[in-house]
Parts: structure tokens; sequence; C-alpha cells
């Protein structure tokens, strides 16, 4: 599908996003080895997520989702799901297939693991090594590195790991498979991930122990887990492109409703308020284990900042969005310590760096992020979302603020993490 977007004069309104992707999997995930039955309202209704929840019917597991986004999914409890007769398709979603690997390393059966043309060219062996070491057998294609992934599970060994990479969903692969092993594992992050599954494995009664950070540690439970209820915050990175909308366009201010604002989700409110925006939190308040609040962002005049380090993992999904505001902000903009960016739905140092290039901005490609000086003038041009939902949504913001009509291909990727995303954008930016 191809959208062409006018640049609207003047944003005014509030949008609620869809609820967010990672706790969505979590929660399916977790309460499909809790002993009972568990109610997601607000359920993320993207293809990612129901590419999770395939997953589980095919292990077994019983769910409901209605049109209103409550899923109503019933425990099979710890021991209780069963080897599925065929390929476990997880579509476009790195996250179901790198936490799946964790669950099923710990099954007593056979289970293969596949995707899209996206997810057979991305890295497994940062979920594969540690898996194997803890005792699963795991073959895969190009050296026991890439999907397709075979998994022959159970009889697990607690191991302590130091990951070499930051990652929530290698770490919860690790403490998954951890709830099946024998004995502790705990595993030390080279730098804080997004904490979703400590907070939720904890709130389901596991024995998740944390010990001086970065350590986190678990301990096979001695019964099932609790289900767990709750309702899904809204989700930061579908926030986010209204966030840089409001602080970018000349002439806004855009309340964005009932999002999580976890700290360990929360780079891009930081990086935008070191840009000098105006933008801040009203209502807040918690659900479940989850902070939430309003964000509301105004027109702001922006300047350049410097994106790195502990920054990175908190923004990572973000990272195109706040070079598409360094276009907007005065002087040089660097965003480093950022390489695994190449390694998302699309390599995204090369995608958002050509797609802006086409509209005029002055953006440049470094191993590990990017530099970006401003402030340009964006113009029309015809981009493509390489079928990535964070470019197709980034994109989606740069025509609304460029001169003239821009036409974005393969507009419809944005279903993977935000299937009304584009009937938010025609609300907010009616004329
Ligand atoms: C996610 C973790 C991040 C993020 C992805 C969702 C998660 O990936 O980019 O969109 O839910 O754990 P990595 O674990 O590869 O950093």
């Amino acid at each position: 599908m191809e959208r062409t977007i006018a640049p609207p004069i003047s944003i005014r309104g509030t949008v609620t996003p869809t609820g967010d992707k990672s706790i969505s999997h979590r929660a399916a995930i977790f309460n499909a080895i809790a002993g009972g039955e568990a109610t997601v309202e607000n359920f993320q209704p993207g293809a990612d997520c129901k590419a999770t929840l395939r997953c589980l019917q095919a292990l077994g597991v019983d769910w409901k989702l209605d049109e209103t986004d409550v899923l109503v999914i019933k425990g099979a409890g710890l021991g209780g799901l069963r080897e599925p007769n065929s390929v476990l398709n997880c579509g476009n979603s790195g996250t179901t297939i790198r936490i799946m690997s964790g669950l099923l390393s710990g099954q007593p059966f056979f289970s293969i693991l596949n995707g899209d043309a996206s997810i057979r060219e991305r890295p497994m062996a940062r979920v594969i090594e540690p898996l194997t070491t803890m005792g699963a057998r795991i073959s895969a294609r190009d050296g026991n590195s890439r999907a397709p992934i075979a998994i022959s599970g159970g009889d697990l060994t607690g191991i302590t790991y130091e990951m070499p990479v930051a990652s929530a969903q290698v770490k919860t692969a690790i403490l998954l498979a951890g709830l099946y092993a024998d004995g502790e594992t705990s595993i030390i992050e080279p730098t804080t991930t997004r904490d979703h599954t400590e907070r939720m494995l904890q709130a389901m009664g596991a024995d998740i122990i944390f010990g001086e950070s970065p350590r986190i540690t678990v301990r096979p439970p001695s019964h099932d887990l609790s289900p767990l209820s709750l309702r899904v915050p809204g989700d930061i990175s579908s926030a986010a492109p209204w966030l840089v909308l409001g602080a970018i366009h000349p002439d806004a201010e855009i309340r964005v409703a009932g999002v999580g604002v976890n700290p360990t989700r929360t780079g891009i409110i930081d990086a935008l308020q070191s840009m000098g925006a105006d933008i801040w939190l009203e209502e807040e308040r918690t659900w479940g284990a989850e902070p939430v609040a309003d964000v509301v962002v105004r027109s702001s005049k922006l300047k350049h900042t410097m994106v790195s380090g502990n920054l990175v993992p908190r923004a990572i999904d973000e990272l195109p969005l706040i070079a598409l505001a360094a276009c907007f902000a005065e002087g040089e903009t660097v965003i480093q310590d950022a390489a695994e960016l190449q390694l998302k739905e699309s390599d995204r140092i090369k995608t958002t760096v050509t797609e802006l290039k086409k509209m005029g901005a002055d953006i440049e490609a470094r191993p590990d992020g990017f530099a970006i000086r401003g402030p340009t003038r964006l113009k029309s041009a015809k981009v493509s979302s390489h079928r990535d939902h964070r470019i197709a949504m980034m994109l989606a913001v740069a025509g609304a603020v460029a001169q003239g009509e821009t036409t974005v291909r393969a507009a419809d990727a944005v279903a993977v993490s935000y299937p009304r995303f584009w009937q938010d954008y025609d609300k907010l930016t009616r004329r």
C-alpha cells in the first residue's frame, strides 16, 4: 500500500496508542505457562503479537482475543505445553522467535521456529549459544546462527551468563529457560535493558533475585506461576511518532494518553528534552507493575544533542525518529553506540539515511549510528518503508513536516505494531 501525505497546517488533539508490544508478548507467553486464567486488556493487536498467540495455540494453549483488544488466556501450567505438529511461524517478530526459543528450550519435545525473509536474516546465535550451554539441543541454518531454529528441549542446567549484547529479548529467553533449569540461572547485562520480564515474572510469583546491578537471577519455581491479569500500558514506541511530530511541527500541541513510562523505555522523552523540546508528563499513575502517564508535547525550537551509552537501549526503537527530529535541530546531532540498529527489521542505519536523504536531510551513516546537521527544510519525495514498521511511521512524520506531498511506499508495514496508525494519523492531522 502507498500513502500520500499533505502536510497539515496545524495539529491539535489527543491520541491513544495501542498497547505496548513488549508487554503484550510477555503477557501472552508468561500467562501461557501459568496455572490458571488471565485477562489482558489493551493487548496489542499488531501482527507481531498475533504471531506469538498463534505459536502458543500450536503449543496447545487456549486463548481468545476480542475486537476490543481483550485477551483471555488459559495457562497450561509450567509443564502443560504440547509438541506442535508443524513449524511455528513467528512472521516478522524478533521478540517472538527469541523469547519462544527460551521457552521451548525448557520443553521436553521437538519444535521448529521460523519466520519471514527479514527474520531469517536476523542474528539468532545470541540466544542459541546460551541456551545450548544450558543443555538445549539446538540446530539452525548458517552455522547455528539463523532461522529456521530446531529445538529439542528439556534437561537444562542453570548458568551464569554475561551477555555480550544488551538485549531484553535474549535476557528474557534465558530467564524463561531458567524457570525450567536445575539450579540458579543468572544473567549479567552490559547495560540495563527494558525490565518488563523481571517485573511481570516477579508479580506472578517467580523467584527473581536482583543482585548487584546488573545481575538478575531466577530459581526454578516449586509450583505453577500465578496468572497475571493486567491492563497493558500504551506503547511508548507507538507514542514516539506523535511526540516527535508535536515537537518538530511549527504549530502543534498533541496529548498522547495512557503511555507506559517505565524508566527503561523513556529514552525518547529524555532525548527530546535534551534537545529543548516542550514535552511533559501529566496524570502519572500505575497499571499493575508499570508506570503510566499522558505525555504532552508542543511545537519546539530544537537544538542538537548526543545520544550514546545507556540512553541507546532506552530508546533503541526510537532512534530513527530521533534522527528525524535532529534534522529540525540547530547544530550537529550524533547518535552512537547503536550498531544494533543494523540488525533490526531492516538495517535501520541504512534505511533511515537513504530515505531521509531523498527528502533533503543532511544525514550521514556511521558504523554505529548517525551524524545529522540541522536545521534543514525537508522536501517532498517518494520514499519507502523497506517493509519496516518503524521506518514507515518515521517517514509519515517526516512527510507531515516536509514541503509538498510525500509518498510512502509499503506504508501498510505499520500493521506489525500499530494497525491503527494511519487512522490515528488522519484523525490528528485532519484539516
Ligand atoms: C524488545 C527488545 C528490543 C527491541 C524490540 C523489542 C523486547 O530488541 O528492539 O523491538 O520486547 O524485548 P533487542 O532485545 O534485540 O534489543
